[in-house]
């Protein structure tokens, strides 16, 4: 597909930016002789947008990270719905993921894909319509970012690389909008265990320019301890903690990234590094 003039990134902000960084590491996975994730509707949004990938510099071990949590992420949401074909799935900070297309829940199922103004006009023109799919525009840190969506069905809240732009005042107050104004229900996120000062340096500096987009937009630096919801919110009980080091599709990475991250998967400090936790309310 060629890029169609006017689909540039130039409205976005460098936060909202952050988006085409995610798609793009999932449309060159799913360029990959052996994918992980495998979503070539990713691919094609990429190539309708008139931007330079390539200067962005996304390296194979980010390709791997995104693929994979974006699978651990569709599997969660593809088991939560099965059980509550009733239920509304919220993707916060949705950017332009294919999460809907992918998981291909219950028809009875609806999708909201939550974001800031400039990914969700984006994301309005790329993504094919469906019309269980919804995309809302809002900021997760203003309280009403929930309006629009049911609030009388069970609900999975997922968030796949947005917390780390949040600060943690309005974190803390997301996880507790999520429990007041849904009746029950699951949430799941990423996690990088806690960046540590000399981490954010690195990203900071490091001469890719997706290294440089994130680091100036960083905010909360993950959870050491995944219990810390709970005690922002007693409502959340965490049920899941798992590595991506540990899943079986690492077997699909790369030579040395396999290697590095088996390795990783050893240590309990570098496993938590890449996690996906979850929690019912
Ligand atoms: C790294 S991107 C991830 C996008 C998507 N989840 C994915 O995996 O491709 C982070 C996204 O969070 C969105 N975002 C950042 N701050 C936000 C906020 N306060 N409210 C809603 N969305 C926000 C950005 O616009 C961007 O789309």
């Amino acid at each position: 597909m060629r890029p169609q003039p006017g689909l540039g990134a130039s409205n976005l902000t460098p936060l909202e930016e952050t988006a085409l960084l995610t798609q793009y590491a999932r449309a060159l996975d799913s360029r990959w002789p052996r994918p992980i994730l495998a979503d070539p509707l990713a691919a094609d949004i990429v190539d309708t947008i008139d931007y330079d990938f390539a200067g962005l510099g996304v390296p194979a071990s980010v390709v791997c990270q995104t693929a994979l949590r974006a699978k651990m992420l569709d599997e969660r949401v593809r088991a939560f719905t099965a059980k509550h074909p009733d239920a509304v799935v919220v993707d916060l900070g949705a950017g332009l993921d294919s999460g809907p297309f992918r998981v291909r829940p219950p028809a009875t199922v609806d999708w909201y894909s939550v974001d800031l103004p400039g990914v969700s006009a984006l994301r309005r023109q790329l993504l094919p319509p469906s019309r269980r799919a919804h995309v809302v525009t809002a900021s997760v840190a203003d309280q009403s970012w929930p309006n629009t969506i049911p609030s009388d069905r069970p609900v999975m809240v997922i968030a796949d690389g947005l917390f780390a732009f949040l600060s943690e005042p309005v974190l803390i107050a997301l996880f507790r909008r999520i429990t007041t104004y849904f009746p029950s229900g699951e949430l799941a996120f990423n996690d990088y265990g806690r960046i540590g000062w000399l981490t954010r340096l690195a990203v900071k500096l490091a001469p890719q320019r997706m290294f440089s987009t994130v680091g100036a937009q960083w905010g909360f630096p993950g959870f050491e301890d995944p219990h810390v919801p709970q005690t922002w919110n007693p409502s959340l009980q965490l049920v899941e903690e798992v590595s991506l080091a540990h899943a079986p599709e690492v077997e699909l990475f790369p030579g040395w990234i396999r290697f590095a991250t088996k390795v990783s998967g050893m240590f309990e400090v570098s496993a938590r590094k890449a996690r996906i936790l979850r929690y019912e309310f």
